[in-house]
């Protein structure tokens, strides 16, 4: 962290806990992780960018990343659940990948532990891009373009599973949110945001317990709650006593760029932000549903404080992110 940066945070924080809030809490962090065995180049990042954009890594040469992962889409769908291979609808919503990076898990019930570990998933999937890799590796080593970008981006190996997937999450790693209004206010510029929007940012720390899982510069904690959806999804599964059970969790999704990724939750069933905000904070769809997580409590906000709260979430929307999007693909 620079010198200035260190300055300019004393000064906030100072005016902040006049506010009532911590304003470090929400300052996106300088670096963003990365392992020490796929460190970021631009080799690597370029690579993985063509690989995500490129329709050939399907069986159908139909379907890449980018179908259920669109930057115009915020990064997602805009569809309740994902179509894929041949028209097949999966079992949940796609969520966006922007800030993905700083994610411990991925996933709705975070079933993937890193980005590389996650990016091989939907490419095999049969209701995604239904492509084995053991199919998918030759054909890629038949592209001369890739034989050479492969070899510049990890020049000590081949097209293997392996760079396949450390190149694609290279890439998403470059995939984090822009400014937005609300970071312009947390770092000072009062009217940044509007006052309907301060007062939603009030609740959202204090009646409505919403940073009680929407933490951090990424809104989200790391950790996963049952909302009493009932739509019976299994969930993040746990282990006890050598017993796998299911327990409805799901992963506590980003708020960022928020107004771009409607239909809403892990089963698309809410399609506006005002619906979600007065499930999570007036106690579940469903209260006495089983599992109900036990920070999900009604909180009694009424029409006008969840129109507030939407206010404020609009504000967390970034500038539009500066990423081409490859037009020609390696021959
Ligand atoms: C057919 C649609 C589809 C395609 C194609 C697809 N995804 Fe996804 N993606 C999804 C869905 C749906 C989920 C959520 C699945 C779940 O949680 O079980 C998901 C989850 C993810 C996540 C986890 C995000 C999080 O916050 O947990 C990442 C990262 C991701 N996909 C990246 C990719 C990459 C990289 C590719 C290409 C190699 C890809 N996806 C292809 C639909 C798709
Ligand atoms: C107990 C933890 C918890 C609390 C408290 C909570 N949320 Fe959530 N929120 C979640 C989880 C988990 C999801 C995703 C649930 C799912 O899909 O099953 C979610 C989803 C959302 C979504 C939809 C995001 C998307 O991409 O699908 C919005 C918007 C939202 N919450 C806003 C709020 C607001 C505003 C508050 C405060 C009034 C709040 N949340 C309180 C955990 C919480």
């Amino acid at each position: 962290m620079n010198i200035k940066k260190i300055l300019t945070i004393i000064t906030i924080i100072s005016s902040s806990l006049y506010a009532g809030f911590i304003a470090s809490d929400w300052i996106k962090p300088d670096f963003v992780p990365t392992p020490h065995d796929n460190r970021l180049t631009q080799e690597r990042i370029e690579l993985g960018k063509l690989l995500y954009f490129d329709k050939r890594l399907s069986s159908s040469n139909k379907i890449s990343c980018a179908t259920c992962h669109d930057p115009k889409l915020g990064w997602s769908d805009g569809i309740s659940k994902s179509i894929g291979h041949n028209g097949a609808e999966g079992p949940r919503n796609s969520p966006t990948i922007i800030n993905t990076a700083y994610q411990e898990h991925q996933f709705w019930d975070g079933r993937a532990k890193s980005l590389e570990e996650q990016a091989l998933g939907p490419i095999e999937n049969e209701l995604e891009m239904n492509m084995p890799l053991d199919k998918l590796i030759p054909k890629l080593k038949k592209i001369d373009g890739y034989v050479k970008l492969f070899k510049k981006a990890y020049p000590n190996s081949e097209i293997t599973k392996d760079t396949l997937a450390k190149a694609i999450a290279s890439f998403e790693r470059t995939v984090v949110s822009t400014e937005a209004p609300f970071d312009r206010y947390i770092l000072g510029d009062k009217e940044a945001i509007s006052k309907q929007a301060k007062a939603g940012f009030e609740l959202f720390t204090s009646k409505g317990r919403c940073t009680d899982c929407h933490s951090g510069f990424n809104f989200a904690d790391g950790s996963f709650h049952n909302l009493g959806l009932g739509d019976g999804d299994k969930g993040r599964i746990k282990t006890r006593k050598g017993v796998e059970i299911s327990t409805g969790e799901m992963k506590t999704p980003t708020l960022r760029d928020i107004t771009k990724t409607s239909p809403y939750f892990h089963d698309g069933s809410v399609k506006t932000m005002h619906e979600a905000v007065a499930i999570c904070g007036n106690g579940g769809r469903f209260t006495n549903a089983k599992d109900l997580s036990h920070l999900i409590i009604d909180r009694n906000l009424n029409i006008d404080e969840i129109e507030k709260l939407v206010a404020f979430l609009r504000t967390l929307e970034g500038k539009t992110m500066d990423i081409s999007i490859p037009t020609k693909f390696p021959q």
